[in-house]
């Protein structure tokens, strides 16, 4: 014990409770204020809406748990925790690839996010220049169509997204992380709640939107989307990947896990679902598709501001949040890498961080041509864009198997000793906790994995061939 506390990344947080504004920094982004409504709307609502929340609660939950868990007592970047605690365990070197396979997928999805993260920059800029004010939703929306298509001016936002996800990350967990996580939340929480404010005075259509997002009809539900809802589950909790694991090294011993995880888990969904109602009932009331793509904030919200008195303002200091709940979240899908280069390498997390946001950023031009010059069907994969192939090979792919190993590891290969240690829950509770990590949430995934990718795609097949 004594010797992983002086080991150089068991520095913990300056406070108990920055543990939960960094994770839930993490959790909030564009996932909940972006991903979230957009694919609601493709997905066609209510019964979406509550697949995901029971993803949540039976899978999202105890994987969190388990992530924070085995963080804490790892001590290590994530890599190093997992080969660490399997050795402990006298479980295999392989366990390591759980890390591994984290880095590949923070990779992967930083590389959109910051492309997603510029197109907030730009609205912020051009909210408070007032270029809205007084546009119709038609005229907003064709303002995003050519923000869309120019490739330069995606590159540049992207780039100076990706500069400030540097600039953070390179200034370390104290200053970096934690000052930059406190001030924010809650100031975009307040301002959501005003536009939700708007949404049920103004729209008049705000019983729509409510009916939309939870009225359950089973027959919207192919096995695709379920397995979307519980991609999402996992994206909007950014779990899968390591990133919580790498938070919780820094947790102070006697932070209590399954409270910590509770107010984020509870935070990150009250959030997505309050930007879902703000943003349907304005869908209605300006006579758009729900399904609209992801278009559907930076569209809805604009034209909202346009036509509010004050809305320049309020719309720029909305933009500039929605920027900054990104970059909480960016800086942890890096921060499990560069903590693991550090730690292997005699290189400064400076450096490690510039070569690391460079590939990144590198990468994201595909997402970046994904929306105009790769648009077309010549340039997409397995009949997606560049984009939209990354967004489901991480969230619906690497992001739930990462999770799957991780409940696996966590309920049956780590000793129940320490584990037991770390969550320090009563008999009853771990019982429980250890019977989704084993049982519950590892068939929640199989199951929807298997409907989504084999059978479905399988009885397509069969049912094209016999035509
Ligand atoms: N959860 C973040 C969001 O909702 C995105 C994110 C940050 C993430 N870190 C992650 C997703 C790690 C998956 C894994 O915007």
């Amino acid at each position: 014990m004594a010797d992983q506390e002086a080991a150089p990344s068991a520095q913990t947080w300056t406070h108990r409770w920055t543990f939960v504004l960094a994770a839930a920094g993490s959790a909030i982004g564009l996932g909940n204020l972006w991903k979230f409504p957009y694919i609601t709307g493709i997905n066609g609502g209510g019964a979406f809406v509550l697949v995901y929340l029971v993803c949540i609660a039976l899978v999202g939950i105890p994987i969190m748990m388990a992530e924070t868990a085995l963080g804490r007592h790892g001590r290590h970047s994530p890599i190093n925790s997992m080969r660490e605690l399997a050795r402990e365990s006298g479980a295999s070197r392989w366990w390591g690839m759980v890390g591994w396979m984290g880095a590949f997928t923070g990779f992967l999805i930083l590389s959109f996010y910051s492309v997603v993260a510029g197109w907030a920059i730009a609205y912020t800029l051009e909210m408070f220049a007032g270029v809205f004010q007084g546009m119709t939703p038609a005229e907003v929306g064709g303002n995003f169509e050519s923000l869309l298509g120019d490739p330069v001016k995606l590159t540049i936002w992207h780039t100076v997204f990706m500069v400030m996800t540097g600039v953070v990350i390179a200034r370390g967990i104290h200053k970096g992380l934690e000052s930059s996580v406190r001030i924010m939340m809650p100031a975009l929480f307040v301002l959501l709640l005003a536009v939700l404010g708007y949404s049920v005075v103004e729209s008049g259509h705000f019983m729509e939107g409510v009916n939309f997002m939870f009225a359950f009809n089973p027959e919207d539900l192919s096995w695709d989307a379920v397995l979307a809802a519980m991609g999402h589950a996992f994206f909007t909790l950014s779990l899968g990947m390591c990133t919580i694991m790498a938070y919780g090294a820094y947790m102070p011993k006697k932070a209590s896990i399954s409270r910590t995880v509770g107010s984020v888990v509870v935070l990150d969904t009250f959030i997505a679902l309050v930007a879902g109602l703000a943003i349907f009932p304005l869908v209605f009331a300006n006579n758009m598709e729900p399904g609209g793509g992801p278009g559907l904030l930076f569209v809805t919200l604009t034209s909202a501001f346009a036509n509010l008195p004050g809305g320049q303002i309020f719309g720029g200091i909305f933009f500039l949040l929605v920027v900054l709940a990104a970059l909480s979240s960016s800086i942890s899908l890096v921060e499990p890498t560069v903590a693991w280069v550090i730690e292997r390498f005699p290189v400064s997390r400076a450096a490690a961080t510039s070569v690391y946001c460079a590939l990144v950023w590198l990468f994201g031009l595909g997402t970046v041509l994904s929306f105009n010059e790769w648009s077309g069907e010549s340039a997409q994969i397995f009949g997606m864009t560049f984009f939209e192939f990354i967004d489901y090979l991480t969230a619906n792919i690497t992001l739930p198997l990462g999770g799957l190993l991780i409940a696996v590891f966590a309920g049956w290969t780590m000793k129940r000793s320490y584990i037991y240690k770390e969550l320090n829950l009563s008999l009853g509770a771990f019982n429980l906790w250890r019977a989704m990590c084993r049982v519950i949430a590892p068939i929640c995934v199989v199951v929807i994995f298997y409907f989504s990718t084999i059978e479905e795609p399988l009885m397509e097949l069969l049912g094209m061939a016999g035509q």
